[in-house]
């Protein structure tokens, strides 16, 4: 993995720890952080090891407290649509990644943050995890995908809130709102989050792989294509080993044990 400056990448078996590490500043992300996180999860989708990926930050108070506010403080409108599409290039290569990821989120997780976690697949925060986009109380607006991809998540009316007022909802109402999908105590985030992901990578890769793929193209497609899009790997994935492991595994009343074939 290239020079590596706010970034460390842990391993758990199949699963790659992403953890943003920049603690002084909340794990604020600055032009580095993208960078670097886009490079990381660029090297981590070619590796056949990895079967799913945790992002979270570094630390017990922030999962990501924004965007750095004192390189936003610098920008002119032509460096503000290119940090804007930097940002939304990376963000996007994590959404489309071929393998679920799961965002870890201990602490705030305002702007850039949130942004980040909704990104990724899904969401699991810890008790004192605290979500906003608090963009308009500096005088911008989500620019990282927020306005996109929270009203898909939690639907219009709760995104309008949130980005109009800017005020942060705590774990309980986040998960309430479908925002995240579990709650723990911050000393068992970490674990619990490996327990729910495995809960994933246990399944055949390619088929988790394929349906992950289907979920994201129906977001951007007219619902005709994308239900053809779906019978087309429905019917693909019946090519596979997997796929008659799966079957004998539960006529033969054993665990499965998939290949990724
Ligand atoms: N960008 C740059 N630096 C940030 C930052 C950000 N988004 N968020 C926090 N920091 C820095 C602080 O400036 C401070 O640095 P310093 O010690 O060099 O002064 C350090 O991180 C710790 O933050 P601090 O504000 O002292 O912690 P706190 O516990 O009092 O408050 C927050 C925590 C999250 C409520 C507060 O830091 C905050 O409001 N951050 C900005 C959130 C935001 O608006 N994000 C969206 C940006 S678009």
């Amino acid at each position: 993995m290239s020079d590596l400056q706010y970034i460390r990448v842990e391993w758990e078996g199949e699963l790659a720890i992403v953890v943003i590490d920049r603690v002084d500043k909340l794990n604020a992300l600055n032009a580095e952080v993208v960078r670097e996180l886009g490079d990381v999860f660029r090297d981590l989708k070619d590796d056949d090891g990895v079967l799913g990926v945790i992002l979270t930050g570094a630390g017990d108070k922030a999962f990501v407290a924004g965007a750095d506010i004192g390189e936003l403080a610098q920008l002119t409108p032509l460096t503000g649509v290119k940090v804007s599409r930097e940002g939304q290039r990376t963000f996007t290569e994590i959404e489309r990644f071929p393998k679920p990821v799961l965002a870890a989120v201990g602490g705030y997780a305002l702007g850039g943050g949130c942004e980040l976690a909704l990104a990724c697949h899904l969401r699991v925060a810890s008790e004192n995890a605290r979500f906003g986009l608090p963009e308009v109380g500096l005088g911008i607006m989500p620019g990282y995908g927020g306005t996109v991809r929270l009203a898909r998540i939690v639907g219009f009316g709760l995104a309008v809130e949130m980005v109009l007022t800017g005020a942060m909802i705590d774990a309980e109402r986040a998960e309430r709102i479908g925002l995240v999908s579990a709650v723990y105590s911050q000393e068992e985030l970490l674990d619990q989050a490996k327990v729910f992901l495995r809960g994933i990578t246990k399944n055949g890769p390619i088929a988790v792989r394929m349906a992950l793929e289907s979920l994201y193209l129906a977001q951007n497609s007219a619902p005709a294509d994308a239900a053809s899009f779906e019978s087309a790997l429905f019917g693909l994935l019946a090519s596979t080993t997997d796929m008659k492991e799966g079957m004998t595994a539960f006529l033969e009343k054993r665990k499965a044990a998939f290949k990724g074939e």
